[in-house]
């Protein structure tokens, strides 16, 4: 079945008022970014925030850990310490705890057995495409999402400095992924009001992705030869034309993009964008830009403030909408067919998640293929 024959209609209309709860919950059991891993480069730690969980990321021994930012001794932030002979050391009163989360010396009183329970909870951890991910639940859903041109040497990468939104991490995935809003909020830049109409493009699931776009391989995408598209104007993507040709997205669930733009004489440009919900309805965005031109690092501001511009444009647009989640039932919305493909089948398969350690779902979700 395509999705064009999905009915998006009474068939999704009972509402569950429970789907967001649901699917905040389940969000424990992926992989989020909690840092850039530049911060961590002299070890850290440094605070994060995931899930409304307060987190200590340092790195001990060459390897990167997640902590629960909580001294097991009086509730301190363990982000206050400071990493000391590969151990982390709280700061109030100096206990210090292993690469394993477990406390290995009381300075008050040496010598003493220490409790079992002076322990660090411990996360899932890895270091990987330029940002720490972590996870809060026992064994994660998906592979950790892979920025693929991340180590190539033609392939110059900047990260934007992370930014809070007080919008659901779905709301702000969406968003950048949302096609018919480039000709309004950032007409003349990544769209054109005069032209404000979406192609049909086609949403594939693979794996644990959407892929969408042109190029289901991101080594050669197949020429287009139509005026136009992905044109590039000082270095900086810009669209007149129409405004899917010429980008593949791919959107490793929930909430990370891997977008390649080709842009002319064999030019790149990349965006490898993750939210991260700090809470049910705020997160934190990371992005790292890449290029394989304009390959002077005095050149990585350029490329730094245009996305900041493009993220000013969009940010009230999203912190306005309401509900501030996303809702997982279609019916919720309106979904106009053909435009809203992306968002219908990223929702759908939201869905999917919100209920899938819950049986009952009243209106279980399609698959796309
Ligand atoms: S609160 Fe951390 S050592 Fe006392
Ligand atoms: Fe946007």
């Amino acid at each position: 079945m395509t999705l064009d024959d999905t009915p998006l209609g009474p068939e999704d209309s009972h509402l569950d008022k429970t789907g967001e709860k649901l699917l905040y919950e389940e969000l424990q059991n992926f992989w989020h970014p909690v840092a850039y891993a530049a911060d961590l480069e002299s070890g850290g730690p440094v605070p994060a925030l995931l899930l409304g969980e307060p987190l200590v990321v340092v790195r001990l021994g060459g390897e990167i850990r997640v902590f629960r930012d909580l001294c097991a001794h009086r509730g301190t932030a363990m982000s206050l310490g400071w990493v000391e002979d590969d151990q982390l050391r709280c700061g109030y009163h100096g206990w210090t705890y292993g690469a394993d989360g477990l406390c290995t010396e009381i300075p008050a009183r040496f010598g003493t057995r220490i409790p079992s329970r002076a322990r660090l909870a411990s996360y899932h951890a890895q270091d990987s495409s330029g940002l720490i991910w972590a996870c809060l639940g026992e064994e994660p859903r998906f592979p950790v999402p892979v920025f693929g041109d991340f180590d190539d040497p033609d392939v110059r990468v900047v990260s934007m400095p992370a930014y809070d939104w007080e919008s659901a991490a779905a709301r702000r995935l969406e968003n950048y992924v949302d096609f018919a809003h480039f000709a309004w909020v950032h007409d003349g830049i990544l769209g054109d009001r005069t032209q404000p109409e979406v192609p049909d493009h086609d949403v594939r699931r693979v794996g644990a992705e959407l892929r969408f776009g042109e190029g289901e391989s991101y080594g050669e995408l197949p020429p287009t030869g139509a005026e136009g598209r992905g044109q590039s104007r000082d270095g900086l993507p810009h669209q007149t034309g129409t405004i899917i040709a010429d980008k593949a997205y791919r959107l490793f669930m929930p909430f990370t993009v891997w977008l390649k733009q080709r842009l002319p004489g064999g030019q790149y440009y990349q965006l490898f964008f993750a939210a991260a919900p700090t809470g049910p309805k705020t997160c934190r965005s990371f992005t790292q830009i890449g290029r394989n031109y304009d390959l002077d690092p005095a050149l990585d501001e350029k490329f730094v403030s245009f996305n900041e511009m493009i993220v000013g444009q969009d940010r009230p647009w999203v912190q306005s909408q309401r509900p501030e989640e996303l809702p997982v039932d279609l019916s919720a919305e309106v979904q106009i067919r053909g435009v809203d493909r992306v968002a219908v089948e990223y929702r759908r398969w939201l869905r999917e998640i919100a209920f899938a350690s819950s049986p009952g779902d009243p209106d279980p979700s399609e698959s796309a293929e």
